[in-house]
């Protein structure tokens, strides 16, 4: 079968890398993807969320399905757009419907979602221009610190934890008068939960669904967790407190609560659910949704699906998802992330990447590179993920920290302490 992956980043490459170890693919193309997408599959220079673009080029690809990365053509409507128009309505789209993605485009939908189907997460109160008074009483009535966040998709910087009360009444004015746009015109407030977090992935075919392993990822720019937030530093899978006690627990109250949920209220919905957990006094909550799987955690969880992720694919795109066999890797698996220097603040770009062929015994997805005709260059803040396998996490790490000195470009910096305090 001939597959369209949509995205660009390190997610995209491992997928990418996945997908193409099925013997049912005959042909990959990822739109746009990049220098190391382009070494699994045929890159096609069209946008993601270029829909007109994307029509042309599966029918005339004779594509047999789309496997979406990114939210954004998600939270655009990507899947409707495909259902809608009589000649692709055949081809099937692996993600949610626009409705479904607003798990993740909408915190207001999502808070509302768990609260009409039970499902455990922070207290909270949507505050708009409207009821702005109503936002300050319920700060009052909470402990420090205050978490607030924009409603709308913000490009991972929508949420502030702020320790003052004053402050945090000053910043909700200032986010609903439009400090991230449109996306906080209405601003979540939440009590704050103190507990280790870690990420769930979840198939479903809109009945049944499939648990991939979990991972957590480390957010921080700094060692032990300190600094700005990044898109991601690193991530390890499997996340020894995610045990089978607590994940029953996360599969009775969250993940069947969830696909319920969605299919009770006739929410299409064929694709990954992405949990944020955090543990508080050993029982999960939901800190959010995404559309989508996670990224760098993709990196490492792909390393340890052991079974044909396209037999899975297909079983979600067929409503068949619970005659596929999902089967996972003993070991472990863990990536690290190589930046540029200044990331996430302002860095450079076009710095010449060398030693990617010196790499023994990890998995380099690419994230922000580009092929030039000086070779391959950095193309973005986060660069290169190095994935590795190992007995357990720390002999994986020690893996992909070697490599990660291997490969080199102007301004490097990567976590040495992913997987500290696990
Ligand atoms: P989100 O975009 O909702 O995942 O929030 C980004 C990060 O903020 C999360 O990964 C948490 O580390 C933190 N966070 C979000 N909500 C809360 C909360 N209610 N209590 C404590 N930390 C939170
Ligand atoms: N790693 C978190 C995310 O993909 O949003």
């Amino acid at each position: 079968m001939k597959i369209l992956l949509l995205g660009s980043g390190g997610r995209e490459h491992a997928l990418a890398w996945k997908i193409k170890q099925s013997p049912k693919v005959e042909k990959l193309f990822i739109a746009p993807g990049n220098a190391g997408t382009g070494l699994v599959g045929e890159n096609v220079a069209i946008a993601a969320t270029d829909f007109p673009a994307i029509k042309e080029f599966v029918l005339n690809n004779q594509v047999d399905m789309v496997v979406v990365g990114p939210e954004d053509p998600l939270v655009k409507g990507v899947y409707d757009y495909f259902k809608n128009d009589s000649q692709l309505a055949s081809v099937p789209v692996i993600g949610p419907s626009k409705e479904g993605a607003q798990l993740e485009g909408s915190k207001d939908f999502a808070k509302a979602f768990m609260m009409r189907h039970n499902i455990p997460t922070a207290q909270y109160k949507s505050i708009s221009a409207d009821n702005l008074e109503e936002g300050f009483a319920f700060l009052e009535s909470l402990q420090a610190p205050y978490v607030l966040k924009a409603d709308g998709l913000a490009a991972g910087k929508g949420v502030l934890i702020i320790s003052d009360l004053d402050e945090a009444k000053r910043e909700l004015k200032g986010m609903i008068e439009g400090m991230f746009g449109d996306a906080s015109k209405t601003v979540v407030i939440e009590e704050f939960l103190s507990g280790i977090e870690c990420s769930v992935f979840v198939m479903s075919d809109g009945n049944s669904y499939k648990i991939l392993p979990e991972a957590k990822d480390y957010k921080r720019i700094g060692e032990g967790d300190t600094g700005l937030n990044t898109g991601g530093m690193g991530a390890v899978s499997p996340v020894p407190f995610a045990n089978e006690e607590f994940m029953k627990k996360v599969e009775d109250r969250v993940i069947i609560p969830t696909v319920e949920g969605l299919k009770s209220e006739g929410i299409e919905y064929k694709g990954f659910i992405f949990i944020g957990l955090i543990k508080v006094n050993n029982e999960p909550l939901v800190i959010e949704y995404n559309c989508r799987m996670g990224d760098p955690e993709t990196e490492a969880v792909m390393l340890r699906i052991q079974s044909d992720f396209v037999d899975l694919l297909e079983g979600v795109a067929e409503g068949n998802l619970e005659t596929r066999e999902l089967v996972k890797d003993p070991r472990a698996a863990v990536t690290v992330m190589l930046v540029s220097g200044g990331y996430p603040g302002d860095y450079e770009k076009g710095k010449v990447i060398s030693g990617l062929d010196k790499v023994e015994n990890s998995i380099v997805f690419h994230a922000g590179t580009k092929e030039t005709a000086e070779g391959i260059v950095t193309n973005g803040g986060r660069v290169i993920a190095v994935s590795s396998y190992g007995k357990d996490k720390d002999e994986a790490l020690a893996q992909s920290f070697a490599n990660a000195k291997v490969i080199n470009f102007d301004g490097k910096y990567f976590r040495s302490d992913i997987g500290f305090d696990l």
